[in-house]
């Protein structure tokens, strides 16, 4: 059996009966420590996916399956949000309460740890987002990407098997984008968590190893990033931007340089350009 963490089979979903699909035949599986992005323009299907994948809905049509639990049966409800936790764009609807401590103790009161094991886990789950210092603070206080921070460990503390971020930097300032997502690489690389990163911007889905395209309800491309962004033309029928350092490459190209089509960050360009003096 491959281990898969997320697995959706043939998933079709309306929020209305007799409406359109928001969905539609969608199969798509995700294995344990696989950081994928997610791209699609406006009302894909994208935010649809992400709360069937964590059994916030459940299929019209199809099956979901979280660690091989099935989402449509109830006495799994519970495991199934424990192993995949889901954050948020908006940081200030995700933080609960008053102190960041107990709002990252908030989700282990709720699966019945026990309390003398909470103080551990929170401070485990803070200093692996880079935010054990903060333990005192208020949320209010902080900045978007130090609250989307905060967020995230709150979902680390109940041990997940996968992390699915609903356009978690969009609010976000450069700073805060970047911060948030090298957090999510860094938990996915050192501790094996299967990342499912739904995301506008090209750049963070050039740094995943996997890119999938939703389009009008429906998975059309899944690859590398780079078997995704060198087909352009597809993407941009789709209303998709490439990468900037692809349309660059594909640019410097046309004037005649040797430039890689796996060049897709600053870094790899910069050695590139460098090349061809
Ligand atoms: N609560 C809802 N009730 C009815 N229809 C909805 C609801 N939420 C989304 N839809 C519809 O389902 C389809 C998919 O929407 P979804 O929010 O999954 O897209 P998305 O890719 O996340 O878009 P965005 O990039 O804007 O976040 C769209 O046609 C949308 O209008
Ligand atoms: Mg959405």
């Amino acid at each position: 059996m491959e281990d898969f963490i997320l697995e959706a089979k043939n998933v079709s979903y309306a929020y209305e009966e007799g409406e359109g699909m928001a969905l539609r035949d969608v199969s798509l599986a995700f294995r344990r420590g696989e950081l994928t992005a997610v791209l699609g323009h406006n009302g894909s299907g994208k935010s649809t996916l992400a709360k069937l994948l964590n059994g916030l809905y459940v299929p019209t049509a199809g099956t979901v399956a979280v660690c091989g639990m099935d989402t449509a049966l109830d006495e799994h409800t519970w495991e199934i949000r424990q192993a995949a936790g889901m954050v948020f764009q908006n940081p200030d609807n995700q933080l609960v309460a008053s102190i960041v401590r107990d709002d990252v103790a908030f989700g282990l009161e709720n699966i019945g740890v026990p309390s003398d094991e909470m103080p551990g886990r929170v401070e485990a789950a803070l200093r692996d987002v880079g935010m054990l210092d903060f333990i005192d603070r208020a949320p209010h206080t902080l900045s978007g990407g130090q609250k989307q921070r905060i967020a995230i460990a709150g979902i680390l503390a109940m041990r997940p098997k996968a992390l699915i971020l609903d356009e978690a930097t969009a609010m976000l300032d450069p700073k805060g984008r970047q911060e948030v997502f090298s957090v999510v690489e860094r938990l996915n690389r050192e501790q094996g968590i299967t990342v499912v990163w739904i995301t506008h911007f090209m750049e963070e889905a050039a740094r995943c190893r996997r890119v999938v395209v939703m389009d009008q309800g429906r998975c059309v491309m899944d690859g590398t990033p780079g078997e995704v962004f060198t087909q352009s033309e597809k993407l941009r029928a789709m209303r998709l931007d490439v990468p900037p350092m692809v349309a660059l490459g594909d640019l410097l190209r046309a004037r005649g340089l040797k430039i890689s089509r796996e060049a897709m960050d600053v870094e790899t360009m910069a050695g590139e350009v460098l090349q061809c003096r």
